[in-house]
């Protein structure tokens, strides 16, 4: 099988796992790692299954990503599997949890589903972990999300460490249970 893992990101964290897909993928497969800026919609095309990764921003996936996925075209030859880190909760908790989760990630999730509905491509899932954020997120967070002081302390201590031994491990065994499937 051909594969390509194509990814856009900006501080590294979403590379990280974009690399552990790689890893798995390449043992048994021909596999491609490219950014998203280097690769050409049509080239697509000379692969059997295209894993698509971005950092969340602003809720959705990050706007190249988005422009990416909107030139894929209707019903690709090719299968299609996402990967996405972001720096907000995971929807793991009590319902003001989900719901942050949801208003401030969800719309990644939508986005990626969307390719089955709009354009009849053959999706494998996706897979999702949490990413240390930048400065400047960090305080947007902060001030915006999880304002509540010893909330925001054991929130910010465990975001740091991600993504960590286990998110990669995580994105392995994705990658590994889509491959098996072919
Ligand atoms: C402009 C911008 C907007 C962001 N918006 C969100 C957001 O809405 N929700 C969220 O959970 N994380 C958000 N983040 C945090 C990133 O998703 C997170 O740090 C991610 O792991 C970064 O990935 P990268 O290192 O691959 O760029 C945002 C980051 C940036 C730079």
């Amino acid at each position: 099988m051909k594969i390509l893992i194509t990814y856009f990101s900006q501080t590294g964290n979403t590379e990280k796992i974009a690399e552990a897909i790689h890893e798995v993928s390449s043992k048994n497969h021909e596999s491609n790692l490219k950014r998203i800026k280097k690769v050409k919609i049509e080239e697509l095309n000379d692969y059997d299954l295209v894993f698509i990764g971005s950092p969340c921003h602003d809720s959705d996936l990050a706007k190249p990503t988005l422009r990416f996925l909107k030139k894929i075209p209707e019903s690709p030859k090719y299968a299609i599997a996402g990967f996405y880190t972001h720096s907000t909760y995971l929807p793991e908790g009590d319902e003001r949890i989900k719901k942050l989760s949801e208003k401030w990630s969800g719309k990644c999730i939508a986005t990626f589903e969307e390719l089955k509905k709009e354009k009849n491509a053959n999706f494998k899932g996706y897979f999702r972990c949490q990413g240390i954020p930048s400065p400047p997120i960090e305080q947007f967070i902060h001030d915006t999300i999880i304002k509540d002081d010893e909330e925001w302390v054991v929130f910010i201590e465990e975001v740091k460490k991600h993504p960590n031994g286990n998110d990669i491990e995580n994105a392995k065994k994705f990658a590994q249970n889509i491959l098996s499937e072919f």
